[in-house]
């Protein structure tokens, strides 16, 4: 009975020192968490539990996963910041293959007034045949600083987001990778299918040429609801806190199991342009080579 205590004890103080803890919120005081590269989260049930690179379970985020209600209109996310963005549903029957594009980093933006900006190519997920995503695996490209990292200048990332509000877990680069990138550096993001024949619809999203960039690798019980590409912004106080000019989403391909389908992108979110801020534009459509272009 001692010895069973002891072990008990031990295995509960090994979980704790394991735990993960917010290391601080967003703007809207979600957690923010971060994960070592390498991490693996898989869906079990109505949680999503994150498996350190050596197996061990490093957190579970109970009830995460909720049917939702049945909604046809747009994507219900994201309550505290503004964001644009192109998206296109996916028909569960024809599993997402690969999601990529590429882009290059725009100039600093003229002031730094603790504004985020987030560009990204996401991947949507939902319980089972709802269209309500809980959850999204993205790549960004950031400017400003959470807590996880970054500061006046543009770095990368690659994120779970739970949706509404559950948090958001970012993958932490190994010790010696350093995110910042430069204006004017070329960035490929890929979010694929990785099918190693289990039950589970495992997603890598990451920047493929970038070595040492840091892996998001998530396994869902469904398969994905809907791919999105766009701009996330929080805490913009004037136009000088966006870039100048524009960001392109080039060469921008989605591939299903049966090959690369008939799609129209759906722009959704604020912003036009006689509306003054930034707006996004689907300038070649389809899923080869489709193309966006954020205007700020
Ligand atoms: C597994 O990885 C965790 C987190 O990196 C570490 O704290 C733990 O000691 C490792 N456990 C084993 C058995 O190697
Ligand atoms: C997407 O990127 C991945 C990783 O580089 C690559 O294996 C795949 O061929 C790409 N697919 C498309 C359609 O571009
Ligand atoms: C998209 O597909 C085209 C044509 O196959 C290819 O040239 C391009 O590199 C792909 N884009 C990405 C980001 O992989
Ligand atoms: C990050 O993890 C992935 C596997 O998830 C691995 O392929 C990649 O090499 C890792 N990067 C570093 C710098 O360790
Ligand atoms: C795209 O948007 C149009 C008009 O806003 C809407 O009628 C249509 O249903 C949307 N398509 C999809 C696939 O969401």
């Amino acid at each position: 009975m001692f010895l069973f205590f002891h072990a008990l004890t031990a295995a509960l103080l090994a979980q704790s020192a394991l735990a993960l803890v917010p290391i601080g919120r967003t703007a809207s005081g979600r957690p923010m968490y971060v994960a070592p590269n390498g991490s693996r989260g898989v869906q079990v049930g109505n949680d999503l539990q994150l498996l350190a690179p050596n197996g061990t379970l490093l957190h579970t985020f109970a009830n995460v996963v909720s049917g939702g209600s049945k909604r046809s209109s747009t994507l219900a996310r994201r309550g505290d910041v503004n964001f644009i963005e192109a998206s296109t549903p996916l028909t569960r029957t024809d599993t997402l293959q690969a999601f990529n594009t590429s882009f290059v980093v725009p100039p600093i933006p003229a002031a730094f007034d603790s504004q985020l900006l987030y560009l990204n190519a996401a991947v949507l997920v939902s319980a089972g045949d709802s269209d309500v995503p809980f959850a999204e695996v993205r790549a960004v490209l950031q400017y400003g600083a959470n807590a996880v990292q970054g500061g006046s200048y543009w770095s990368i990332g690659t994120q779970l987001e739970l949706i509404p509000d559950g948090g958001i877990v970012a993958i932490s680069p190994s010790r010696d990778f350093d995110p910042l990138v430069q204006p004017g550096t070329e960035i490929v993001t890929s979010s694929t299918f990785n099918d190693v024949g289990d039950r589970f619809f495992r997603y890598l999203t990451q920047f493929p040429f970038i070595p040492g960039s840091p892996v998001l690798d998530f396994s869902f019980n469904s398969p994905a609801l809907s791919v999105a590409i766009g701009l996330e912004t929080v805490g913009v106080v004037k136009d000088t806190d966006y870039p100048a000019g524009s960001v392109s989403f080039k060469q921008t391909n989605l591939t299903l199991e049966s090959g690369a389908p008939e799609m129209v992108w759906n722009v959704s979110g604020a912003g036009t342009p006689s509306s003054g801020g930034p707006y996004l534009t689907v300038d070649v459509d389809g899923s080869t080579n489709a193309e966006f272009t954020v205007h700020f």
